[in-house]
């Protein structure tokens, strides 16, 4: 008679002592100047996640959190656990599951000690140790916080030192826990020439998860970046938003797990399907780094502070300069010769570009790089289409006063070719099975060393031989199938070692190179991420550079990546002018994929005077905050503007986007970002010749204030679908 009544009020007991913090509780805060994420450590020496989110004025008030926001019992004391282990008394998703030596399958994880150092630039790390009780297995989470910028950069090592191997099932980079009301995830998915769709959704309880099995990039149909708002849907200037991408270029999981509690608990990492890791005694597993920012000014916010810390501490000369460029894929194709070529690139030198880019088919003598379906691995100039050598065009073209680059692909190879006859072993491929091919090509095993100097010796190759070569595109257009290598002892260890044998290969470039531009290019943008722009100076966002599409690809990008870093061309794809699609692609990395002989007289005078202007306003661009005014999705048009450090130039960019009757700005657009005491003027950029402009030039000026309060309308609609202005501070 009386059990229940004492069940129910141990339980009530047992949530009472869970809900607050005890006082000799410990607190490790990972603090930047707005944002907290604060660790609990109990008397048993359980870390725990108490808060995410803004950061306190006084520290000392952290340990009054109660246990970050359960609102119930939590059975296990787990759900909030700082790096959740499976196999005990975890009842939910895992941020690590293991086998021991000995065959047991559970692990916990408990607090060691920690410590706190600065580690540059307004960066503190922060490193938490953690042990296994029983066994002598520990888990090190690292959390980076840069300060300024407002993002933390988290990972974790894994290492133990018992009697025999011990596998790695599951070793995500980060586990969070973060209590709201509602979860809006926004996510984007896509394919091939159609990335980054984003798609909200209210999560509700249970799992979600994200994730690719593709094997040598991470996106091709949703890439590793996301944003979740809390309690309302994502706005851009309002509300609570985590946006978080994985650094990773290969298969990666991201689990959001609405628990039981309807709190939200999030695993980010490498995928763990197919990928069980066997960790020998004393070795270490390093897991890739999870980005995040938190902030309470919605998605605008969250952006501009992965821009900032992305130019200043990932991306090669992210302060620092791009080269603009002609290539000539869509000009030529694989048919081409040095006469060609020649005229290619003086015309390139005609139209103002700083280099010309040789595309794929160049090479391949046996089996000629004629189309994609050969020839690829075989990295010998072609005789016939290159008769004198590439140094020779690089020679060429340096004397036009244009610099050369040059497309590889060296992580592939095609069935035809010597690359393939010679080293079939090197190639991922299963015994029994037949080959299966994307784009007639299959992937190199990056997992084999000599593999591994196959591909830095491409590339080192080309630059020892044309050391002035100037550029390099790195292009991957296969997915792994039937993943088998037939020299890896761990066949579960492909998938991950794929990918740190890519980053080997490239930190050695890296550091011969170190200021060489290069880039990432995957098939358009299926290897967009953190993890490779350590070593690229840029990326590809999408093979489809059609005006329009592009105004809604580089929107949703611009959550994650810096303008710097996107590549932007110029190309015949879609029905827009010329103008709409230059002013679109000088919102980041401008280069042209056209034949420069083939436009008319005013198309030609207009793309020369838009590249001198670009040379004007590149460093607003790249360097200024963006803005975003009005969302493509939500109104007639796109308009975005980019506002430099001092607030004293901006630049910005609207396009019409619909087509209805009437459709237009009808109304002031209200501008971002100005300082409300600085006067501006405001001009238009980019007109065509033989236009005049509808905005009265140089002589009114507007206070920022007036700006950011009534707006000034761009005058877009079907006379003007698209409209450059620069804003100038005036005294
Ligand atoms: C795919 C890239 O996205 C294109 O720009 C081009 O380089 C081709 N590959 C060449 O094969």
């Amino acid at each position: 008679m009386f059990r229940p009544v004492l069940f129910a009020l141990s339980l009530l007991l047992l949530t009472l002592s869970m809900a607050w913090s005890a006082p000799d509780d410990k607190h490790i805060e990972i603090e930047t100047r707005n944002t907290a994420l604060v660790i609990r450590i109990d008397k048993d020496q359980n870390p725990t996640i108490v808060h995410l989110g803004q950061r306190l004025i006084r520290p000392d008030e952290y340990g009054k959190i109660p246990e970050n926001g359960k609102r119930g019992e939590d059975y296990t004391g787990l759900y909030n656990s700082v790096y959740t282990p499976a196999g005990g008394r975890n009842l939910l998703e895992p941020a690590i599951q293991v086998t021991h030596a000995d065959g047991n399958p559970s692990l916990d994880l408990r607090y060691v000690r920690h410590e706190r150092k600065p580690d540059g630039d307004g960066v503190v790390l922060t490193t938490i140790y953690l042990k296994d009780p029983q066994y002598p297995f520990e888990v090190t989470l690292y959390y980076k916080a840069y300060q300024n910028e407002d993002v933390i950069e988290q990972w974790s090592t894994i290492r133990h030192t018992e009697k025999k191997n011990v596998v790695l099932h599951k070793y995500a980079s980060a586990n969070l826990y973060i209590p709201a009301e509602n979860y809006y995830l926004t996510h984007f998915h896509g394919d091939w020439a159609n990335e980054m769709n984003p798609t909200e959704e209210l999560l509700s309880e249970g799992l979600k998860v994200l994730d690719t099995k593709l094997g040598t990039r991470a996106d091709l149909f949703q890439p590793p970046s996301f944003m979740v708002a809390l309690n309302q849907p994502a706005e851009e200037d309002k509300g609570a938003v985590l946006a978080g991408t994985l650094a990773w270029s290969g298969n990666y999981q991201l689990a959001f797990e609405v628990d039981p509690l309807h709190n939200l608990r999030l695993m980010a990492g490498i995928n763990p399907y197919a990928s069980a890791y066997t960790l020998t005694p004393g070795k270490e597993f390093t897991t890739p780094a999870f980005l995040f920012t938190y902030s309470t000014s919605g998605k605008g916010t969250a952006s501009r502070n992965l821009h900032r810390w992305a130019r200043k501490f990932r991306i090669p000369q992210g302060q620092g300069n791009r080269l603009t460029l002609l290539n000539n894929w869509e000009a030529t194709y694989f048919d081409f010769n040095e006469e060609k070529l020649t005229a290619l690139f003086t015309d390139g030198k005609k139209l103002g570009v700083d280099l010309f880019l040789l595309d794929d088919g160049w090479f391949g003598n046996k089996y000629p790089r004629n189309s994609d379906r050969a020839g690829l691995g075989d990295w010998q100039e072609n005789v016939k289409k290159l008769p004198h050598g590439l140094g020779h065009l690089v020679k060429g073209a340096e004397s036009a006063g244009i610099k050369f680059g040059i497309w590889l692909e060296p992580e592939m190879v095609n069935p035809k070719s010597e690359l393939y006859e010679k080293h079939s072993d090197w190639v991922l491929k299963l015994p029994n099975r037949q080959e299966y091919y994307f784009r007639n090509q299959l992937v190199l095993d990056l997992t084999n060393p000599k593999v591994q100097e196959f591909v830095y010796s491409v590339v080192d190759d080309v630059m020892t031989k044309n050391p002035t070569l100037g550029y390099i595109k790195w292009d991957c257009n296969a997915v792994i199938y039937n993943a088998f290598s037939a020299t890896n002892p761990n066949p579960s260890h492909l998938y991950v070692e794929y990918v740190q044998g890519l980053y080997k290969v490239m930190e050695r470039l890296r550091t011969k190179y170190p200021t060489l531009p290069m880039m990432l290019c995957s098939g358009g943008g299926g290897r967009v991420d953190y993890g490779a722009l350590r070593y690229f100076t840029e990326f590809w966002p999408s093979d489809n550079t059609d005006g329009l599409e592009r105004v809604f690809i580089q929107w949703n990008y611009s959550y994650f990546f810096p303008s710097i870093a996107t590549c932007n061309h110029v190309t015949d794809w879609g029905k827009q002018p010329i103008k709409f699609r230059t002013d679109v692609a000088m919102m980041g990395k401008v280069g042209y994929d056209i034949v420069v002989s083939k436009l008319d007289a005013n198309e030609l005078a207009f793309s020369q005077q838009a590249l001198k202007t670009y040379e004007q306003i590149k460093n607003v661009v790249w360097q200024g905050d963006l803005f975003r005014l009005a969302s493509p999705y939500a109104t007639d048009m796109a308009s975005l503007m980019y506002v430099s450090d001092a607030k004293d130039r901006a630049v910005w960019f609207s396009y019409l986007t619909k087509n209805r009757y009437k459709a237009g700005s009808t109304a002031p657009v209200r501008l971002k970002g100005l300082d409300p005491a600085k006067n501006y003027s405001i001009r238009e950029l980019n007109l065509y010749p033989g236009t005049k402009s509808t905005i009265s030039s140089d002589a009114a000026v507007y206070s920022g204030n007036y700006l950011m309060t009534i707006g000034f309308n761009p005058n877009v609609d079907t006379q003007r679908t698209s409209v450059v202005l620069e804003l100038t501070e005036r005294n």
